[in-house]
């Protein structure tokens, strides 16, 4: 497996292109197999998450030609016949079970692997299955995977998510778009993956009202069509760099290629830790204060704080100058990272789902275990300011997630070297 050897210290000073999203690709794909031709997807970034749903992709027979060099991607649906989605492709990676929804919304049949837990605790699936059940889909639990069932037609009828979920939002959005004569899916997710979904689908053919609020209606439509469509930027990424720029004073960052609409108040609360973050169009520059200021902040569904960039703030935040708090009420138990602060020299602990930070702590170069995605980045991100050597061990968590990271943050100063860890 590989690790990452980073020396800190050195400040990041440069220019960073922002890849495609991984978040809101995912949820693109799966719609393209509800098309009777090919879609085309550009800005897709090349991520392992991106590959391994492209074999799920072809395991029910649809094609899947993926220009990663190019990062554009060609999908026909139009040969898909196996229906099913199996365990050990499905337990890889979560949003395969958008196939659930893809599947049974437009050939009324899917046999899907229910999907594993993760490395911070159960992620559940429940609000999947009921909203489809409310939807009138037929759904029946078997050896571990989720067979649906539906009708041409789906009579009229509603849900309402509690909690918000994004993942809920897409499956029940992927399969009533061709079945449903009316379904109205209440406090569903707005994050932008979803409004982008939405705005693919309607693209395609499908009759989708309220899109971007809480509340979305969706009429069925015979048929759908393949479309061309450009995938939107990684916000996730976007502030997971922000938030680098800011943690080291003398830092400057130009971060391109941006879509600043997607942060919501993000750049405001970064400002609050004396930061300084001016937004031109699509580019968005990034000025480290000398003394960072501690903001607490708390998680919240769209567009409030992500929690997908919460393990990264509560990293800047023991470079800050005085106490702080981060609590995530999306996921009460997404702090693995902090133990591995911790052992850099973090002073940081948690309790329930809150993590209390004492800064400025000085961070000093250890071996650290990445235990997910965003847990990882954030030990990069210590380890760039940490004195002396970091190594960041199982850094294929990162790759699931981060285009070309090291290539990336080496293009701006850091020193990462990617070497095997045996
Ligand atoms: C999506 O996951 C993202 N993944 C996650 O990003 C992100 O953290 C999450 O949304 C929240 O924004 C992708 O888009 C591929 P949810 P998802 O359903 O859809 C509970 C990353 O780092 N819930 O919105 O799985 C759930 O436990 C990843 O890129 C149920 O109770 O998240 C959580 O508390 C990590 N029952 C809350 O809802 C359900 O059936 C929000 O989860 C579904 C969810």
């Amino acid at each position: 497996m590989d690790k990452f050897i980073i020396e800190g210290g050195t400040p990041l000073k440069g220019t960073i292109a922002i890849s495609g999203s991984k978040n809101a690709a995912l949820p693109i794909m799966a719609g393209a197999l509800l098309g009777d031709s090919e879609t085309t997807i550009t800005n897709i970034p090349r991520l392992q998450d991106i590959y391994t749903f492209n074999n799920v992709i072809r395991v029910v027979g649809a094609r899947v030609d993926f220009d990663d060099q190019n990062n554009k991607m060609v999908i026909d649906p139009t040969h898909v016949s196996h229906l099913e989605a199996p365990y050990d492709l499905v337990r890889k990676m979560r949003a395969s079970f958008y196939m659930l929804g893809a599947l049974v919304g437009k050939h009324k049949y899917a046999k899907v692997s229910l999907p594993g837990g993760c490395a911070w605790g159960p992620r559940p699936v429940d609000l999947h299955l009921k909203g489809m059940e409310a939807m009138g889909i037929d759904v029946e639990l078997d050896g571990g995977y989720v067979i649906a069932k539906a009708d041409d037609t789906l009579p009229p009828a509603s849900y309402e998510l509690s909690p918000s979920s994004v993942g809920a939002t897409v499956n029940l959005l992927l399969a009533s778009v061709l079945r449903s004569e009316e379904f109205t899916l209440k406090n569903a997710a707005k994050e932008p993956d979803v409004v982008q979904l939405c705005e693919a689908l309607v693209q395609m053919g499908a009759d989708i009202s309220g899109i971007g609020t809480d509340t979305l209606v969706v009429r069925k439509v015979d048929s759908l069509k393949g479309i061309q469509i450009h995938n939107d930027p990684d916000r996730i990424e976007l502030g997971t760099f922000m938030i680098a720029g800011a943690m080291k004073p003398g830092n400057e960052l130009e971060l391109t290629g941006c879509d600043p609409e997607q942060l919501g108040n993000f750049p405001e609360l970064l400002r609050e830790t004396g930061a300084s973050v001016s937004i031109e169009g699509d580019v968005i520059t990034l000025k480290a204060p000398d003394v960072l200021k501690p903001v607490s902040i708390t998680t919240d569904i769209y567009p409030g704080f992500p929690t997908d960039l919460q393990a990264q703030w509560a990293t800047m935040l023991t470079q800050a100058e005085g106490s702080s708090s981060v609590t995530d009420t999306v996921y009460y138990d997404r702090f693995s990272y902090v133990p591995e602060l911790s052992r850099l020299g973090a002073k940081m602990h948690v309790d329930k789902n809150t993590v209390h930070i004492s800064g400025k702590t000085m961070l000093t170069g250890a071996s650290v275990m990445s235990t997910d995605l965003r847990a990882s980045v954030s030990l990069v991100m210590a380890a760039m300011v940490a004195e002396k050597t970091t190594e960041v061990l199982r850094i294929y968590h990162l790759d699931r997630g981060y285009e070309s990271l090291e290539d990336k943050l080496n293009g701006v100063g850091a020193k990462i070297k990617r070497a095997d860890d045996q």
